[in-house]
């Protein structure tokens, strides 16, 4: 099959889209608004961008009742993140914090969570998260839109420091059948690493790292 995105022509009970660009990671970001009210919201369109020096994006999709999105309002007004990893185990609290909470509510509050201080940020991290990224503010870029009133803006941030439980450590290396990570998949669908497999790129020999 062959569908136009002008029209949505797939003739499919739901837009395809999104599990077509599957698994995403789940960037949980932490904010703090400019009165102090701590804020958590997860975001599937969000990835590294580069890794010398880190950097990542997140992107955010229309506005909430109240006006756009809490966690935007945040970086935009102190111009740093946190952005944490969700497992297996913090998926219920992470679904939490995808309810429209107004800026006023502390979403550490209302899923339980225990707001660990950032070393080099002001927003706290998620106690509870093995891996938290400290973010600062490189750029804010405006996306296309269907709908002027329901804007897409992506956020650019570097990653200024990171948190890893050495729990989820084997030999050195973030062992992903320890860490449990949770992604996005279409629909209301999500996947849990279990199984790794590794592969050597041509040429690579015993070098670990790479793309
Ligand atoms: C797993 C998951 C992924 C999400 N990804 C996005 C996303 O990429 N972009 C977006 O705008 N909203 C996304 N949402 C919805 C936001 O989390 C939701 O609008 C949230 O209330 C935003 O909170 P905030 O106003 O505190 O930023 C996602 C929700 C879930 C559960």
């Amino acid at each position: 099959m062959f569908y136009h995105t002008s029209t949505n022509d797939h003739n499919l009970p739901h837009d395809p889209f999104k599990a077509c660009v599957a698994p995403r990671p789940i960037g949980w970001i932490s904010t703090i608004s400019a009165a102090g009210i701590t804020n958590i919201a997860p975001y599937s369109f969000f990835n590294g961008v580069a890794s010398s020096p880190p950097q990542v994006m997140y992107s955010t999709n229309g506005t909430q009742p109240h006006g756009p999105k809490d966690t935007l309002t945040n970086i935009r007004q102190g111009g740093e993140f946190v952005v944490n990893v969700a497992t297996w185990d913090l998926r219920e609290a992470m679904n939490i914090t995808s309810q429209p909470a107004r800026p006023d509510e502390d979403e550490f509050i209302l899923a339980g969570l225990t707001p660990e201080p950032s070393q080099l940020v002001k927003p706290p991290r998620i106690g509870q998260s093995p891996i938290n990224m400290e973010c600062t503010l490189v750029d804010i870029i405006d996306l296309a839109t269907n709908n002027p009133d329901q804007p897409n803006t992506m956020v650019i941030g570097l990653v200024v420091g990171i948190h890893i439980d050495e729990a989820v450590l084997t030999d050195g290396m973030i062992d992903n059948t320890k860490l449990k990570l949770i992604s996005r998949l279409g629909y209301k669908d999500y996947a849990c690493v279990e199984s790794v497999f590794s592969m050597v790129r041509p040429g690579d020999g015993d070098k670990l790292a790479g793309n």
